[in-house]
């Protein structure tokens, strides 16, 4: 191995698939005897995992990425790494653009990572960014968290919605074997992780490329087998999924969450708009009666569960009439929390092409009336749990109060009480909650001891 350990950074930005992609590229660095630096400044070697789903996330990369870029003419054997959702949606021309990185990799190469910087240390410039059929990893991710762990299910998104680069960038949907995952899962359990999180961009398309389907047609490898299968692993206490597509989300699947203890009571369904005409520009294949029908049924089986979602203020053409059924159906839900955004027209998504774009003023008028309803739910959402005792498994300390832990509750609520790390980590410990804010909790421990 090396002689003196050199040093490695990364920096990733976007969604949770970036998070999982980041825990496992440096999983293969520390196997390859890089040592994590904090400081960039001090790194032999600078990875940026990165994310295009708006144009404001793709610049933050560039002015980033100057910085290391200057630094590397003082610094010549810095390594240079652009990985992710830019450097697949841009290639080659990232290198036109910044000449200095050394390897430029798209999300599907990122179990690849010491091959390729094989190729980089003896004196290659690379890009990688063809599609490839994803190998499973064979080193161990090194994971931010000890307690909670992403777990990937299915790459990449076979939809089409007309405003996301997501399917250009994260290629067609590749599930993984039951078995695989299943054995990661297991490994966590034995490594003390109590909680994991299946991730898919769309993750109820789970199984639907594996071989085997019944002979109703109907895959055997569906997202709720497989919530089935992996139930029992030992040590896991709580699992989440997401994201959920509400074009496939099945009954079958929502009493599955409701029969299986640990399948937390908390579901991820965006929705993107209330108005039936933009659902169709945007191709999202359901109506916003469907969406209704799908969180009565949810609520129908886990009246307390809740529910989170995304939004799109100012998709091309829509109306104020239009963006007033989106406010519609955010006050009729009661969200838990969403994720808004304003449409940003990405390169290669059909939307982007079209003559009807709205300005930024509407766009960003339209955003702040969303937020302002996002917070006012969140909060009322948030009251529920004032007086009530509410499981939380604590993951940290709380990093503003050292006196403070904080873990979340099974419905997803960051939730902070008095107590120490030392004793607590890695524990579900009963809160009783006497402070409720739009988006965290606080409480008081009731019993100091596991209680499942
Ligand atoms: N697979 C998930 C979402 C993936 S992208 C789904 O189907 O819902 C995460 C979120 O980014 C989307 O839900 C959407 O709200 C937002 N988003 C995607 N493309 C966008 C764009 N061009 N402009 C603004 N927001 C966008
Ligand atoms: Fe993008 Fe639609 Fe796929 Fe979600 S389902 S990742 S929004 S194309
Ligand atoms: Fe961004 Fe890529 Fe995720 S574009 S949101 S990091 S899939």
């Amino acid at each position: 191995m090396l002689s003196s350990p050199k040093q490695y950074h990364i920096t990733t930005f976007g969604c949770q698939m970036n998070k999982a992609d980041s825990e496992r590229m440096a999983g293969i660095l520390e196997d390859m005897g890089f040592q994590w630096s904090e400081d960039p400044n001090q790194a032999d070697l600078i990875l940026y995992n990165t994310c295009t789903i708006r144009d404001n996330a793709e610049q933050r990369v560039y002015s980033h990425l100057g910085k290391q870029a200057r630094r590397k003419h003082e610094k010549p054997d810095l390594t240079l790494i652009l990985a992710g959702c830019v450097a697949q949606q841009e290639g080659e021309a990232l290198l036109r653009r910044v000449p200095e990185l050394d390897l430029v990799m798209g999300p599907q190469h990122a179990n690849r990572l010491q091959d390729l910087l094989e190729q980089v240390f003896s004196g290659n410039q690379v890009v990688a960014t063809e599609s490839v059929h994803i190998l499973e990893d064979i080193t161990q991710p090194r994971r931010d968290s000890s307690i909670t762990a992403w777990v990937n299910v299915i790459y990449g998104c076979n939809e089409r919605c007309t405003y996301c680069v997501v399917p250009n960038v994260r290629g067609v949907e590749q599930s993984r074997t039951p078995e695989a995952i299943r054995a990661e899962i297991e490994e966590l359990g034995r490594q003390g992780f109590k909680e994991i999180t299946l991730l898919g961009q769309n993750i109820d398309a789970y199984g639907r490329d594996l071989p085997g389907s019944t002979a109703e047609g109907r895959h055997q490898h569906t997202l709720t087998d497989l919530l089935h299968f992996v139930h029992d692993v030992p040590g896991i206490e709580r699992i989440r999924f997401a994201t959920s597509h509400p074009r496939y989300f099945t009954e079958r699947l929502i009493r599955a969450c409701a029969e299986l203890p640990k399948v937390c009571e908390h579901f991820h369904i965006p929705f993107q708009s209330g108005d039936n005409e933009v659902l169709k520009a945007m191709s999202r294949g359901y109506t916003h009666e469907k969406y209704r029908r799908i969180i009565d049924l949810v609520r129908h089986y886990m009246p307390d569960a809740s529910i989170s979602a995304d939004a799109i203020a100012g998709f091309p053409g829509e109306t104020e009439e239009q963006f007033a059924n989106t406010l519609k159906l955010m006050e009729d839900i009661e969200f838990d929390m969403v994720n808004t955004a304003a449409y940003s027209p990405r390169p290669g998504t059909p939307a982007a092409l079209w003559e009807n774009q709205l300005s930024e003023e509407v766009k960003s008028d339209r955003l702040q009336r969303l937020n302002h309803l996002v917070n006012l739910s969140a909060a009322e959402r948030s009251q529920r749990y004032l007086g009530r005792t509410e499981e939380i498994l604590v993951e940290a300390q709380n990093p503003k109060f050292p006196t403070q832990v904080m873990g979340r509750t099974r419905g997803n609520r960051l939730t902070f009480c008095a107590g120490d790390i030392h004793e607590l980590q890695g524990k579900t410990i009963r809160v009783n909650i006497t402070e409720a804010r739009p988006f965290s909790l606080t409480g008081q421990i009731m019993v100091p001891l596991p209680c499942g």
